[in-house]
């Protein structure tokens, strides 16, 4: 049997800190206030993982590990510095696919070579059985990470429709694919390699077909998924590998990913079963939602009109969106909030569980700015407040203030708890054009109410004219 060496006592010692780091990394960014304090922990918890395992295995010779770190390193390096912060969600589900890849990349390696990665049994011809559950699940959970990040991504860069894609017979093609991969990979111990190519094929397609039928306000939760997939594909890995640290940290982002599209599943008012099984809730007619623009009345303002209205009231709360970080107007608004409040105007912002693109999305840009945590409030906590403020400011948000995921059943948004920004005395919507929709693709009744002021046009030349209209 090719017994794996025990590894030397200072590389688990080095595995368990890197692990305890990872650990206060996660802690650390569960606020915006010490999420730097958390990066610093996550990096420093990476180079003594990657440092103790290069000095410790012989994967490859120095030069060629160098060479492969440059290739990577600066590929990476030129993306992160390219990519715009609106970017972000399809950057970081082609990143979640290139974990699945490897991860399958990995498996068909040890399975090609067994003998290399030392899962060889006592006969020194076959494959443990454990590694072969273990490489089993480790390419199935590879696989479907990779080809539903490959769907996620194409919906999320726009190069594939945010619509719901709806099959015929969806839930028994799913349950019988998932079932046979199942069935297969229990069977993989015949070690037939068309056993293990029938498990690549297989989870390669249940991927794909798990996130076509998710689109609007269900992507969040597809991405929060795909990261905790990948993070699992990440400790199957680890132990094909026999390498601690990879399954210390695929567990942290595993579990933890899997704890965030929990909450935000609640935050959304989703089943958590309903969006894993691939649009299982979703309502097979249910696309529209009002999407043929109607030709409603609406109200246009100017600058100066905002101005005046922001500027004789009590309370002003100001509901950022996607828009917002399009236009890149979070300091200008958190200037135009400093004037607001030396006029004496109470100023709060109201964050939304999916505003923007990825979780947390304004909280960062809101706290580039440096607009005070304690002006900012969650959904939960702000949502009963509208109904005594003078006015709502809407800037680049649309989806997250629709009264249609209350009242429209066929609504892609529909059950999604909304910013009730309708209950505001008066609204200000800020947006390009009546033409434009939010990300599920639907039209918006707020618009046409007889409190609302659309003052259309860039976020930021906008705010930038109410700044300039209420220093006059
Ligand atoms: P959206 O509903 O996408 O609305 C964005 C609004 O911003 C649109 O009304 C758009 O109208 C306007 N806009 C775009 N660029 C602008 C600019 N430069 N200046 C002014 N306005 C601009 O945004 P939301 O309310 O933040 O909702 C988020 C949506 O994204 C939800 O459906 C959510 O499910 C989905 N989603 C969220 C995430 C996460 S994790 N947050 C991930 C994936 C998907 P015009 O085009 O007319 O300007």
């Amino acid at each position: 049997m090719h017994e794996v060496a025990a590894a030397p006592a200072w590389v688990s010692l080095a595995y368990l800190v890197s692990g305890v780091l990872f650990i206060l990394a996660l802690r650390g960014l569960s606020s915006p206030a010490s999420s730097r304090r958390g990066n610093r922990f996550g990096m420093a918890g990476m180079l003594i993982a990657v440092v103790t395992t290069l000095v410790t295995h012989e994967i490859a010779s120095l030069p060629e590990i160098l060479i492969a770190i440059a290739i990577g390193g600066v590929i990476g390096f030129v993306t992160a510095k390219k990519i715009a912060m609106t970017d972000m969600p399809q950057l970081v589900a082609a990143f979640h696919s290139l974990v699945g890849l490897a991860a399958v990349l990995v498996a068909i390696a040890a399975y090609m070579n067994p003998e290399a990665f030392h899962v060889l049994d006592a006969t020194g011809t076959d494959i443990l059985q454990v590694s072969r559950i273990e490489m089993g699940l480790g390419v199935a959970i590879g696989a479907i990470t990779f080809s539903g990040s490959v769907i996620a991504f194409l919906k999320l860069n726009g190069n594939m429709g945010g619509k719901p894609i709806m099959l015929p017979g969806r839930h028994i093609i799913n349950l019988g694919t998932l079932a046979a991969i199942v069935v297969l990979v229990g069977l993989f111990h015949l070690n037939t390699p068309e056993l293990f190519i029938a498990i690549v094929v297989l989870s390669f397609i249940i991927g794909f077909l798990l996130i076509i039928p998710i689109g609007g306000a269900d992507m969040p939760v597809v991405v929060s998924m795909l990261n905790s997939y990948s993070g699992w594909a990440a400790a199957a890995m680890g132990f094909t590998l026999h390498n601690t640290a990879m399954i210390i940290t695929g567990a942290l982002v595993g579990s933890s990913g899997a704890i965030l599209s929990y909450i935000m599943c609640r935050a959304m008012n989703r089943s958590f079963i309903s969006v894993i099984a691939g649009g299982f809730g979703a309502d097979d007619a249910g696309s529209g939602g009002g999407e043929a623009k109607e030709q409603r009345p609406w109200k246009r303002g100017s600058a100066e009109d905002a101005a005046f209205l922001m500027g004789q009231a009590e309370q002003v709360v100001i509901v950022p969106g996607y828009g917002m970080a399009v236009s890149q107007a979070q300091h200008v608004l958190r200037e135009m909030g400093d004037l607001l409040k030396a006029e004496g105007v109470k100023v709060k912002y109201a964050i939304h569980p999916v505003a923007g693109r990825m979780p947390g999305h304004m909280n960062v840009l809101l706290a580039e700015a440096n607009v005070p945590y304690d002006e900012v409030f969650e959904l939960e906590d702000i949502n009963s407040e509208f109904s005594q403020t003078d006015v709502a400011f809407v800037i680049g948000a649309n989806d997250v203030t629709n009264p249609a995921a209350k009242t429209d059943k066929t609504s892609p948004i529909y059950g999604m708890p909304i910013l009730d920004v309708a209950n505001a005395k008066t609204v200000l919507f800020v947006k390009r054009s009546m033409g434009g929709v939010g990300y599920a693709g639907v039209d918006n009744d707020v618009f046409y109410m007889d409190n609302t002021m659309m003052l259309l046009g860039d976020a930021k030349k906008m705010v930038e004219e109410i700044v300039k209209s209420m220093a006059h």
